[in-house]
């Protein structure tokens, strides 16, 4: 791995934080044996991934069949960080998140057989997100400033690269794998829809009652209270403010200057305009 920063590494063109994983555990994923029965969560850091952990886990769970354990981090692992347990040995389902670019998952996910739940958020709310989590995160570069790590998102220089990168990525092979798509933004403003699309896709066939058993563990004020998910379990010298920060659309009025907005939205187009990708900024 090349140390970019003391808290940021970087291997395979990719940006990892300094002293969670590998570069033979990175490598070693290449021959990871995918299971027809696995589901993965993929996003880009700050998208809204322990809020769809949390989804997929209550849908799974009320579905039967998932073996339990003490929250939500343990039930679905990073797959990129190096954890003290072998893979092959867990029960299925097994259900993973990850923040990896297509290039450095499972080449056995090509099958289409695995699920994958990709969620983006729009850029503007997730740099805001992602400089307040970098705030509170002892991992993490502490920004010296927003401007700063404005600068610093938009070159990549951050865990997880370019955000345009991933999403890019991700968007270029989708024929390759079962993938279904989701915005942050769908999710709050219709949850129950979202929840409903996720459970489908994952072929769970749940009542309307368990749908909406799903729909209030995940609302932003009970998962806030749910020791399982909230990751409050994270000690507090490696995280001194929250997970769940704000959980909304548009915070990045409070914090983007005008100019700062505009340079976001003539990146997209730049970079990803052919896509034709909707965005909901409020
Ligand atoms: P904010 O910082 O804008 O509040 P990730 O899990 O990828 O790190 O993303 C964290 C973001 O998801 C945070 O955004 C957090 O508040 C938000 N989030 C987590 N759970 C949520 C929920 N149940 N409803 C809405 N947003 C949620």
């Amino acid at each position: 791995m090349e140390q970019i920063t003391d808290k940021l590494c970087r291997y395979k063109n990719y940006n990892f934080i300094t002293g969670f994983t590998t570069a033979e555990y990175i490598d070693s994923l290449q021959s990871f044996e995918v299971r027809d029965s696995d589901i993965f969560l993929v996003t880009y850091p700050k998208s809204g991934t322990i809020w769809a952990q949390q989804i997929i886990i209550s849908i799974c769970e009320l579905g039967g069949g998932l073996n339990e354990y003490p929250n939500n981090s343990e039930q679905m692992p990073w797959l990129e960080y190096l954890m003290d347990q072998d893979y092959a040995l867990r029960p299925s389902p097994r259900l993973f998140a990850s923040h990896l670019t297509p290039a450095l998952m499972p080449p056995g996910l090509k099958d289409k057989k695995a699920k994958i739940v990709y969620v983006m958020r729009n850029p503007k709310d997730n740099i805001v997100s992602f400089y307040h989590f970098s705030r509170a995160a002892a991992n993490l570069e502490t920004p010296k400033s927003f401007e700063h790590h404005y600068e610093e998102y938009l070159r990549g220089n951050v865990t997880g690269s370019s955000w345009f990168d991933h999403i890019r990525d991700w968007h270029s092979v989708k024929d390759q794998y079962n993938i279904l798509f989701l915005t942050y933004e769908d999710m709050v403003l219709d949850l129950k829809t979202a929840v409903t699309k996720i459970c489908t896709f994952l072929g769970k066939n749940l009542s309307e009652a368990a749908i909406e058993q799903v729909v209030e563990k995940s609302t932003f004020k009970n998962m806030k209270k749910d020791p399982k998910a909230n990751y409050e379990f994270i000690p507090q010298e490696l995280l001194k403010g929250n997970f769940m920060r704000k959980g909304n659309i548009g915070d990045w009025k409070n914090h983007l200057t005008a100019a700062q907005s505009e340079r976001v939205d003539q990146l997209l187009e730049e970079k990803l305009g052919d896509l034709s990708l909707k965005f909901i900024w409020e």
